[in-house]
Parts: C-alpha cells; structure tokens; sequence
C-alpha cells in the first residue's frame, strides 16, 4: 500500500468546489461536499475531459466535455454521455462504459491527504 499524501488544504475548497491538483505527475481532481471531501483522476474515463471544468450536483460529477456523469463516492458511471440513440449504442461499443477512478482520503490537521 502507498502511503497518503498531503494534496491541498481543507481551506483550499468551498463546499460544492472542484480542484485540479497534480502529484508527480499525477492529474487529480478534488471535490468538496458540505465537509466531505474526494478524490478521483481528473480525466473522464470517456475521452479524457477535464473533469475539473464540469458540474457538480452533490457528489455527482458530470463530464464539461459529453456530460458524462460519474459519482464521487464510488467512480459509478451514472450516465454514460448525453448521447442517444445510435451514437450512443456506437460510443458503447467503441468506448464501453467504465468507471472514473477514485482514490482513498483522510483529513488530518487541516491537510487532505490521498492514497494514490
Ligand atoms: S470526455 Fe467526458 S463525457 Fe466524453
């Protein structure tokens, strides 16, 4: 197991705000809900949007880029693209559905520290 690592502050974020934050090289995505705080990569599993420039609903994340729509408590897709139809059925089986990563947190002394 890796150890955590210190990314940002518990100040860094308002509730319902998303941050970028880069580890050795790696693009993370922060969220806060209410005093709840995730982590996932920052790129969507679709087509690799930034997830940092999305919405957040909750702890529901919705891609900026086709509006995919993945839960921050698990990486769950919710919705796989707005997308309908035949361009939907295509994109499933050219890009099949899969699960935004997520990461293990801890707050300790002020400090969000992840497990990555
Ligand atoms: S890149 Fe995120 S939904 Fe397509």
């Amino acid at each position: 197991m890796d150890d955590f690592v210190t990314v940002a502050g518990v100040d860094d974020l308002e509730s319902g705000e998303l941050k970028k934050v880069v580890h050795e090289g790696k693009v993370l995505l922060l969220a806060r809900v209410g005093d709840n705080y995730y982590c996932a990569d920052n790129r969507c599993p679709h087509l690799g949007g930034d997830l940092s420039q999305g919405d957040l609903e909750g702890t529901i994340i919705k891609c900026p880029l086709h509006k995919s729509q993945f839960d921050l408590k698990d990486g769950k897709v919710i919705r796989w693209t707005n997308w309908s139809g035949i361009k939907l059925a295509l994109s499933k089986i050219f890009r099949p559905p899969r699960e935004m990563e997520t990461y293990p947190l801890k707050i300790e002394e002020g400090k969000i520290m992840v497990q990555i």
